[in-house]
């Protein structure tokens, strides 16, 4: 069965999880968070399963590190003891369409991709595609063991995920996401460590106390379909989740000089009407209502700036090709 799913761009980010040895648990995040789920960027999985022993994992057309193999095989194990099967001899082959360590969650996509194509296999397309329907927490929370955020991949829209799992919420606002590029090196500290180490930083408890307000504020803001009420709030965030990184231990700065001097440039525009967001990575999520390519163009070229652009905008939740 093969399924497609698209990563999110977090608005209100997921920085810090629980500590556990419960599989169940995994990914617990120390606070909600809210995302939007992209289009045109996807993970497409392909899943098989055998009753006899083989198993192949193809990631991106090459046989899986042995890492990666290890990350997928319990992931499809998670899924069969789900549906009460065991898991004997399988097949997957998944492959991104957008270019990697881009600042595009790939986790995200591949996780959620993965999820479904797993119950695609093991039930069948009429009986999964009734159990996606009527069971979209256990597929979130299925998800979310894999890679946190790939539980906010599950649906499509403003996803909101609270503890265990991830809600879509109905509000139907066409916003897009213009990526700026400016590195594909891949994190100096992956984003497992950086959730392990928020918690040591001075400012952490602070951030968990504006939360419940600053997520209170982003759904009105999306719900009135107001960027100029949203766009501040996700910019703050966004600074308060690396001012965090750079003061926990060890301290981490994911941004780059590029980074700043686009940010820096944006703020001192005497009007604009698209705001930055930045997950664990150098490059700049732009969030904005209308095509925002010509307005870009000067502030990259005063700067000498050529980074790899990429649009993308709000788009559905997976689904079965
Ligand atoms: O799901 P993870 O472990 O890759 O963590 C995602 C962390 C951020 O992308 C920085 C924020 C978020 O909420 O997606």
């Amino acid at each position: 069965m093969i399924a497609r799913a698209s990563p999110n761009i977090a608005f209100l980010k997921y920085w810090g999880k629980r500590t556990t040895t419960r599989d169940e648990d995994r990914n617990t995040p120390l606070n909600p968070s809210l995302s939007m789920t992209l289009s045109k960027a996807a993970t497409t999985a392909s899943v098989e399963f055998f009753s006899t022993p083989e198993r192949t994992i193809l990631l991106n057309s090459r046989p899986a590190s042995e890492a990666d193999a290890v990350k997928v095989t319990e992931h499809l194990a998670r899924v069969s003891a789900f549906l009460g099967r065991p898991l004997e001899g399988f097949h997957v082959d998944s492959s991104n369409n957008f270019p990697q360590g881009a600042g595009i969650a790939s986790s995200a996509s591949a996780f959620a991709a993965l999820t479904v194509a797993a119950l695609g296999a093991a039930l069948g397309r009429a009986q999964a595609q009734d159990f996606l329907a009527t069971h979209p927490l256990d597929v979130s929370r299925l998800a979310r063991r894999g890679s946190g955020s790939a539980c906010r991949s599950t649906d499509g829209g403003f996803m909101r995920w609270d503890e265990d799992a991830a809600r879509p919420l109905s509000i139907d606002w066409k916003l897009r996401d213009t990526i700026l590029i400016f590195s594909k090196a891949h994190k100096s500290v992956p984003s497992s460590a950086g959730h392990l180490a928020a918690t040591t930083s001075p400012d952490f408890p602070a951030r968990l106390e504006r939360i419940p307000a600053r997520l209170h504020a982003m759904e009105a803001a999306l719900r009135a379909r107001d960027l100029k009420l949203l766009g501040p709030l996700l910019e703050v965030d966004a600074l308060e989740m690396h001012a965090i990184t750079r003061t926990g231990r060890p301290p981490v700065d994911y941004l780059l000089p590029e980074t700043r001097a686009f940010v820096a440039a944006a703020e001192a525009l005497p009007r604009r009407d698209f705001y930055f967001t930045i997950d664990a990575g150098p490059n700049l999520h732009l969030i904005s209502e209308r095509d925002i390519t010509d307005d870009i163009a000067p502030i990259l070229e005063s700067l000498g700036l050529k980074p790899e652009i990429w649009e993308d905008h709000y788009g559905e939740g997976p689904r079965f090709l």
